[in-house]
């Protein structure tokens, strides 16, 4: 059944809007979705109530936007040039190219040869080069993870800001990897956005907080609408953390193609202040801090306890906000059966990552009265900056509401002629879920949508 809630959920998106195949004219680019019309009112409100809760709703985080563009030697000291590779197959038969990692029984995925190569390591960045002239000094890459940035601005966020321990830096942005297999719609892509949190804690001190935070990430996944029960966490082997990790837990969700990763909440101790502050060797702070001899900056603070220089540990929350919309798209997808052999698809997605929260539907289609009442209160709602509200024109009201059940629209206000004749005046509301219709004056119904959206 699996593949069939995949099928589905691609099947919604392309037909009302939510994500398309990149470059569809052209027969797509592998690995590349682009948002549609639905799909980035979705995406942002996923953003938002990250932000909000990382962000707006903590004493203790700044944010950051840097560019994508990466000067090659943060990615070198990083150790992504050396170690950010999987390992890779080739089919002498049909010359597929595959991850050795996701050969179950040693045959071609593709063609079923055994004919395969031995795994060979394959870089998963994008290289470019920057400005008119091609050649080996001016190689950059495409980011990797939108991480590097954070730590090579921690100086200038400590100085600009006068942080102390503990505090982090949020950054949304776009990351990009070269993945040798991309699969399962929008889980494994090449281009893709992360929400990261670099949370720096005192030496000693990270354990506790890795803790902390992977109770923080499951409860704000709880407030997304994903139930305790469709996750799990995983904490990975020695031998599964990446280069840079301590300890990596993954917050793992039941996707219709299996239970994969979905957030990596890993502990990366000093691994990269350290390595962009004193290159690659064994160093000693109290000594000098600052052996790297390309980086121009030390990324250390001064510990006023015992007045020595440390390199903070870091924390790190790492969410693919691409893998948060299809969670969240698969737990709200819902097919119900409404008797008589009627049944319709509702996304029951909560109210704040609703695409369009209200919809104003006109009883009847072209009617200039009603259609004027429509516009005004549009106007009004807008004013209530609940976000985005939708007009529609259709006259179809059967039409108007499974399309907005099925694009998980909360509140659908219909106006009638009962709102135009009758004193006091007023609207309908129906709720996407319980299909019940309420009564509302115009009157009243700007605090009833405030205190509805109210969070
Ligand atoms: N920053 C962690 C990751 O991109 O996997």
């Amino acid at each position: 059944m699996a593949a069939t809630q995949m099928e589905q959920l691609v099947s919604l998106c392309k037909r009302r809007g939510f994500i398309f195949q990149n470059s569809d004219i052209y027969g797509g680019l592998q690995g590349l979705y682009d948002y549609g019309p639905l799909g980035v009112e979705l995406k942002n409100n996923i953003k938002a109530a990250w932000w909000r809760a990382m962000v707006y709703e903590r004493d203790d985080v700044e944010g950051l936007d840097a560019a994508i563009l990466t000067n090659r030697k943060v990615l070198h000291y990083s150790g992504h040039e050396d170690t950010f590779s999987d390992p890779m197959v080739d089919c002498k038969k049909c010359k597929g190219r595959f991850r050795a990692d996701h050969l179950t029984d040693g045959k071609c995925p593709n063609c079923g040869s055994t004919e395969l190569t031995e795994p060979r390591p394959f870089n998963l960045m994008f290289k470019t080069t920057v400005g008119p002239v091609v050649d080996e000094n001016n190689i950059a890459y495409l980011r990797p993870e939108t991480a590097q940035a954070i730590f090579t601005q921690f100086k200038n966020v400590v100085d600009s800001t006068s942080r102390k321990l503990p505090f982090g830096i949020a950054q949304i942005g776009k990351s990009f990897r070269n993945e040798i297999t991309p699969k399962n719609f929008i889980f494994r892509v090449r281009e893709f956005e992360q929400a990261e949190l670099e949370f720096f804690v005192k030496p000693g001190e990270d354990e506790k907080w890795h803790e902390e935070w992977k109770q923080n990430r499951i409860n704000w996944w709880v407030e997304q609408g994903l139930p305790r029960d469709r996750f799990r966490v995983y904490d990975q082997k020695p031998d599964e953390l990446a280069h840079y990790a301590k300890a990596c837990s993954d917050i793992e969700y039941a996707f219709p193609h299996g239970v994969e990763e979905l957030e990596g909440i890993a502990n990366r101790r000093d691994y990269d202040l350290g390595n962009h502050t004193k290159g690659q060797e064994e160093f000693n702070l109290e000594a000098h801090c600052h052996e790297n001899p390309e980086s121009t900056t030390k990324l250390c603070v001064r510990d006023e306890e015992n007045n020595k220089w440390i390199i903070p540990f870091v924390i790190e929350p790492s969410m693919g906000v691409d893998r948060a919309v299809l969670a969240i798209l698969t737990e709200a997808y819902t097919e119900e059966d409404l008797g008589n052999g009627n049944s319709r698809i509702v996304l029951k997605l909560k109210k704040h990552l609703a695409p369009m929260k209200v919809a104003i539907v006109p009883l009847k289609k072209n009617s200039p009265e009603i259609m004027a009442k429509c516009h005004e209160l549009k106007k009004n709602l807008m004013k209530l900056g609940i976000g985005r509200v939708a007009l529609e024109n259709t006259g179809n009201i059967g039409k108007a509401y499974r399309r907005h059940d099925e694009i998980g629209t909360p509140l659908c206000l219909t106006v009638d002629f009962e709102t135009l004749e009758q004193s006091p005046e007023s609207v309908t509301l129906r709720d996407r879920d319980t299909m019940e219709q309420v009564r509302v004056p115009t009157s009243e119904l700007a605090q009833y949508l405030r205190d509805y959206f109210a969070r």
